[in-house]
């Protein structure tokens, strides 16, 4: 490329992790012939680095390396929430079934076997460059549902901080369930998109001192459902939609927009439904202010079974009681207070 760009370079790039200087270079060779930009790394703690200061599109991994293995390293980006999404491959000497295991079990997306073939390298690296756009697009969906999830907040003062309390509580219960990281995931996000739809709200409703008339409510209430009508066209929020849609249900049945009840009520709205209704409670809101931590407590004990689901509601408790939820929303004051 010649003369300044406004964009780096859009080649895909791959990083090289071996200590054998020649093998790199061979990969290097290959690689640049398909017309990808390599960076290159002699043994795990030098490819860290790098991957940090630019995150590479996909990694070609050797397995024995001093310092830091190829498995190990495998392990340590699989396990970063941003990072996982890059490929790795890990380059096996031969059909080693045991080396293999250990690989995916560390989460490597594929393998190659020395010595190379430039066809089979082709095949591989493009399909997994392609699954890795994929995954871009993916992640850009939910970057645009967060920014709206903080248009919402910046309209409305009164829940500044409201919608991400909702997610860490979520996400506190769904830990406490025992539920898997990915699980834990959707809660947080889930929590923090919950009222979308509100993004259509009227701002006299919205902002509203004292109670809203019946016709008001109304309005206020189709805040769920445009919520997910708002998120349904981006595939990657399919998973939060039963927060956004759902998060106003009761178990009884009287709750909102469909009038599920019990475990018909997808589990993920009925954890948010719960961190929802107590933070609402805890906080001062147009129309009234906050409620005392006991008065809300009896409040949530005296809802379970009717508004919430009663085995959830005791293990949020508990966690009111190990000062967990307190705890939580601390923590999140003191993310935001700005330091020095
Ligand atoms: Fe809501
Ligand atoms: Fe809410």
């Amino acid at each position: 490329m010649t003369g300044p760009a406004l964009q780096p370079s859009a080649k895909p790039v791959v990083l090289v992790v071996d200590d054998v200087q020649a093998n790199r270079e061979l990969l290097e060779g290959h690689l640049d012939q398909l017309g990808y930009e390599v960076r290159q790394a002699r043994d795990g703690v030098e490819a860290l680095d790098l991957v940090a200061a630019e995150e590479p599109d996909l990694v070609l991994l050797d397995i024995d390396m001093p310092r830091m293995d190829g498995i190990t390293l495998c392990r340590r980006l699989k396990a970063d929430p941003v990072r996982r999404l890059v490929p790795v491959v890990l380059i096996t000497a031969h059909q080693d079934r045991a080396t293999r295991l250990r690989g995916l079990e560390a989460g490597a997306d594929d393998f190659l076997t020395k010595p190379f073939d430039s066809a089979e390298l082709l095949v591989r690296t493009k399909s997994l460059l392609r699954d890795r756009e994929l995954n871009k697009h993916l992640d850009a969906a939910e970057g645009v549902i967060m920014a709206l999830a903080r248009v919402i907040e910046a309209r409305d003062a009164y829940t500044i901080h409201h919608a991400e309390r909702v997610g860490l509580y979520s996400r506190e219960i769904g830990l406490a369930l025992g539920l898997a990281e990915a699980d834990l995931d959707v809660l947080y996000k889930g929590g923090v998109m919950h009222d979308l739809g509100k993004v259509v709200i009227p701002a006299e409703i919205l902002l509203k001192s004292g109670p809203l008339s019946a016709t008001e409510r109304e309005i206020m209430e189709t805040h769920a459902p445009q919520g997910s009508r708002i998120a349904e066209p981006l595939r990657s929020a399919a998973k939060f939609l039963p927060v956004i849609r759902h998060h106003h249900e009761r178990v009884d049945g009287r709750g909102y927009p469909d009038h599920l009840a019990g475990n018909e009520i997808p589990l993920a709205a009925r954890i948010a439904a719960i961190g929802d209704s107590w933070d609402a409670m805890i906080s001062d809101r147009p129309y009234r202010t906050a409620l005392e931590r006991d008065e809300a407590l009896s409040r949530i004990r005296a809802g379970a079974g009717s508004q919430w689901d009663a085995e959830i509601i005791a293990i949020f408790v508990d966690l009111i009681d190990a000062d967990v939820v307190e705890r939580v929303a601390r923590e999140q004051y003191r993310i935001e207070a700005p330091a020095g």
